[in-house]
């Protein structure tokens, strides 16, 4: 089996449940809040050990008490977690997260010893790139980071996975030529492009990011399944899996996690979008980002 790095972000996950995510300038009041391990990165890192596959996290965390448990945690569900930075003086990434009643999130990102991933320990880091098949990457550590991972990924013959999440205001288009799969959700691909959610030009939007240089792009559509406009496939559309929905989170960072474990095992991108659909169908039914994502038995005996 092909051998996954995910390069990105580990965050403390600070889950308040709301009645409905507050409007601006409003307070409302919950009755606690829950800890739980997550950041994009890791999310993916943990899904991907769930689903069995040989991988490693390369990130920072601060030399604290967070730090450790997501370390921990990392390390239960099988991901190779000794090459994670434990940085100085400086804490573990948080996230401050409201669910709503419809299971939707809102968050904020505190980003910590994220923010500190630099180039140069992606150059001290580079045994691990070259020792990988598939690298993952997000963006909630720095963008020049991001970009500078994926060109020399590339440049070392990887396949280079990229969810843009969250976009930044200013994403290079330098990156796009470095990348073999973007993994969007809707609203992310439209504020790639520019183009205007309303207007629902699905087709277009995609292919604008195909004509920058992206082998292939997979739109997770929520309730409506998944979006495939492919080198080699052409445009697929993965159908929905209806289910009811407590908390999104993480569902996108397993569904881009399921997919590299697929390729990894030697599936074609279909067939990976497809299984992909199927984890991210569990983990909305769950609560939580790492709490929320099921085991490769759990996948398998599910009967859709
Ligand atoms: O995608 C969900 C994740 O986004 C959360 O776990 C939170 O840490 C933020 O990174």
């Amino acid at each position: 089996m092909d051998k996954l790095l995910i390069v990105g972000s580990l965050n403390m996950d600070m889950v308040a449940d709301v009645d409905h995510t507050p409007l601006t300038g409003e307070t409302i009041l919950t009755r606690e809040i829950t800890l739980i391990p997550g950041g994009k990165g890791a999310n993916q890192a943990y899904a991907a050990g769930k689903l069995k596959a040989d991988v490693t996290m390369f990130g920072a965390v601060g030399e604290d008490g967070y730090g450790n448990t997501l370390l921990e945690n990392l390390a239960k569900a099988g991901v190779h977690v000794e090459n994670v930075i434990k940085r100085k003086h400086t804490a573990t990434g948080m996230a401050f997260i409201t669910v709503n009643k419809e299971g939707d999130n809102s968050i904020v990102v505190i980003s910590g010893a994220n923010a500190t991933m630099s180039v140069e320990d992606i150059d001290l880091g580079r045994k691990l790139i070259e020792s990988a098949d598939i690298v993952l990457l997000q963006m909630e550590i720095p963008v020049e980071t991001v970009c500078y991972t994926a060109k020399l990924a590339k440049s070392l013959g990887k396949t280079v996975i990229l969810d843009p999440a969250p976009v930044p205001d200013s994403f290079p288009a330098e990156l796009y030529r470095y990348i073999d799969i973007i993994k969007p959700n809707e609203t992310e691909l439209y504020r790639l492009t520019g183009m205007n959610p309303a207007e629902n030009r699905m087709e277009e939007a995609a292919g604008w990011i195909r004509e920058r240089g992206v082998g292939n792009v997979l739109v997770t559509l929520g309730e409506q399944g998944a979006y495939l406009d492919s080198e080699l496939f052409g445009i697929v559309r993965i159908p929905a899996i209806t289910v009811q929905a407590v908390d999104t989170t993480a569902a996108g960072d397993a569904f881009t996690a399921a997919a590299a474990v697929k390729l990894a095992e030697g599936k074609d991108l279909c067939e990976a979008a497809s299984f992909a659909n199927r984890v991210a169908s569990i983990v909305v039914t769950r609560k939580g980002a790492q709490s929320s994502i099921p085991t490769l038995e759990e996948v398998l005996a599910e009967s859709f």
